[in-house]
């Protein structure tokens, strides 16, 4: 995953990170994140904040890329810890990050997230991850950072995140680009396994398969 990663990195990180378009200029790279922080986040604050105040919060970000959404999460929220497998993706989210030291960003070894060590078990209060989980092609992968977010998030905390929902595109075990696809069963099981609440589900068998998991 990492020499994928950091190979789409170089040939073009913005567009593997948002196909939407090939030439990303700055400010519409950005604005892309301001607008999934928009869409994802500030229209689910009951279920994000629970009452606290977002600059008082910490907040967990999986697959920053080149800190698109990372930025505009960090211009809402008091901190934003961030994880990337792409050595290439997290040179690019520290340039794009420099101006918000309220945002740390780490390269992870794309497998669980031991790099936030035990001293900070239960300390983050929302953890987010988009366009991520679906190009992963392995469930276990998937599975153990679901176990290892809550790990991370204090109890009654939401990890907010997408898996691949459509069963009949095709995957293959080394395929980083199309991830391993969750039923709507799977990704309820996943759940308990690790500790969470799948309060809420939106897009079982679509592309785009929306999971809130909820710290028991
Ligand atoms: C399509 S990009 C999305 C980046 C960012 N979430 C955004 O929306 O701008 C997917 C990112 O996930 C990262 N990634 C892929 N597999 C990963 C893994 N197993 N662990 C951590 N990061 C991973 C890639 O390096 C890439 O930066």
């Amino acid at each position: 995953m990492q020499a994928d990663w950091d190979a789409r990195a170089k040939e073009n990180a913005r567009y593997y990170v948002q196909t939407a378009q090939e030439n990303w200029s700055d400010n519409d790279f950005f604005a892309s994140g301001e607008q999934t922080v928009r869409e994802e986040i500030l229209t689910d604050m009951i279920n994000i904040c629970q009452g606290r105040v977002p600059k008082e919060m910490r907040v967990l970000e999986i697959g920053c890329g080149a800190g698109r959404v990372t930025r505009a999460l960090a211009n809402l929220f008091g901190e934003v810890h961030a994880v990337d497998v792409s050595g290439e993706m997290i040179r690019m989210a520290e340039a794009a990050l420099a101006t918000h030291p309220n945002a740390h960003v780490y390269q992870n070894n794309g497998m669980d997230l031991s790099v936030l060590p035990e001293s900070r078990n239960g300390s983050f209060d929302f953890a987010f991850s988009t366009i991520v989980f679906q190009h992963i092609p392995s469930r276990e992968v998937i599975e153990t950072y679901v176990r290892e977010v809550g790990r991370l998030l204090r109890p009654g905390a939401l990890f907010k995140f997408q898996v691949q929902g459509d069963a009949s595109l095709a995957t293959a075990p080394d395929d980083t680009w199309l991830g391993v696809p969750f039923s709507d069963e799977q990704a309820v099981e996943m759940a308990e396994r690790c500790g969470f609440e799948p309060r809420h589900r939106i897009g079982a068998g679509e592309q785009y398969f929306w999971l809130w998991f909820f710290k028991r």
